[in-house]
């Protein structure tokens, strides 16, 4: 694995490739990589010749008073694990070469981003849409991989790959969870031991509204309601947001289907989590989901 710090460097070796008709698969992140990160890379490597993956705090995605400079960082570490991971070059620009002096161009995709997260967090979309577009245009790619951990950046970043006519297949990749069923995430390791097992409150609210499903509960209102209840069970859970919406409008619903996602944001602490799950779908990766398959295939009509 090789590491690139020039973003001219980058887009000169990605073009490069092409001219020699390699397929380049990317992996953009914000470092401090764990086994979702992973899962992106390993799905990266079966699927292109050259796989890249970008480290970039970026910071216009981070709202004033939230964790930039808490965001965790270990350089070294995510080498190890990215090379181990089969990354051919790994891409770590400084925030001066993404956002030099004079740099005046945002990319804003609207609808979707006034919801859920972008409305807890004014501009993060702004930030998040445009570095992305930006790490397009520096690294070429022909598919670029992303966790629905972050679903609502994924529909985003769907929607201004296609309504900017980009050349990069956008592939969306399921979500990691730790034993408990906590979705990994960077921001867990800010965590207490204390605060970790409280963080178990979103898997629980998702598994309380999926089994309430499974049984044949559709009003979205009650579904939240019990989800609700899971959260408030522990003390310092602080709901963000807790929604039920369309899977591709991301407009709340009031009676739930298969096309309906429970996503939330709670604040453990400190620490802002997400999560979110589609309630037909009860999975295995769901602990204390109690529905399987066969059974709510059976009531689901
Ligand atoms: P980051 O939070 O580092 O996440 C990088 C990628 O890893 C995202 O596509 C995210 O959805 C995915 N990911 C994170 N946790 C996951 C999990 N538990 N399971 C599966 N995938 C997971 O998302 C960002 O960085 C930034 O916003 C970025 C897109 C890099 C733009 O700055």
């Amino acid at each position: 694995m090789e590491t690139i710090h020039s973003l001219k460097e980058m887009q000169v070796r990605a073009l490069a490739l092409k001219k020699q008709g390699k397929t380049i698969a990317f992996v953009p992140t914000m470092g401090y990589l764990h086994e979702g990160h992973l899962s992106l890379l390993r799905e990266g490597r079966k699927r292109g010749d050259v796989l890249v993956l970008s480290i970039f705090v970026n910071p216009t995605q981070f709202g004033p008073g939230e964790d930039l400079d808490a965001y965790p960082r270990d350089l070294d570490r995510d080498s190890a694990l990215a090379s181990e991971a089969g990354t051919d070059l790994l891409f770590f620009p400084t925030s001066e070469q993404i956002y030099p002096a004079g740099y005046a161009t945002s990319v804003d995709v609207e609808g979707l981003t006034d919801t859920l997260c972008g409305a807890s967090r004014p501009g993060h979309f702004r930030g998040v849409t445009t570095v992305v577009a930006k790490l397009f245009g520096i690294v070429q790619p022909d598919l670029a991989l992303f966790g629905s951990k972050d679903f609502q950046q994924l529909a985003v970043i769907r929607r201004m790959t296609e309504d900017l006519n980009l050349p990069v297949e956008i592939v969306g990749m399921p979500i990691v969870r730790e034993e408990g069923g906590l979705a990994m995430s960077s921001r867990n390791v800010n965590l207490s031991a204390a605060e970790r097992s409280q963080a178990l409150c979103l898997v629980g609210a998702i598994a309380q509204a999926s089994n309430a499903y499974g049984e044949g509960e559709r009003r979205a209102e009650v579904l939240i309601a019990l989800a609700r209840q899971r959260i408030e069970q522990e003390p310092d859970a602080r709901i963000d947001y807790l929604q039920i919406c369309n899977d591709s409008t991301l407009a709340d619903v009031e009676l739930a289907d298969n096309q309906s996602v429970m996503l939330l944001s709670v604040r453990v602490g400190k620490t802002r989590l997400i999560d979110n799950h589609y309630l037909s779908r009860p999975q295995r990766d769901i602990p204390f989901c109690r529905f399987k398959i066969n059974t709510w295939l059976s009531c689901s009509g």
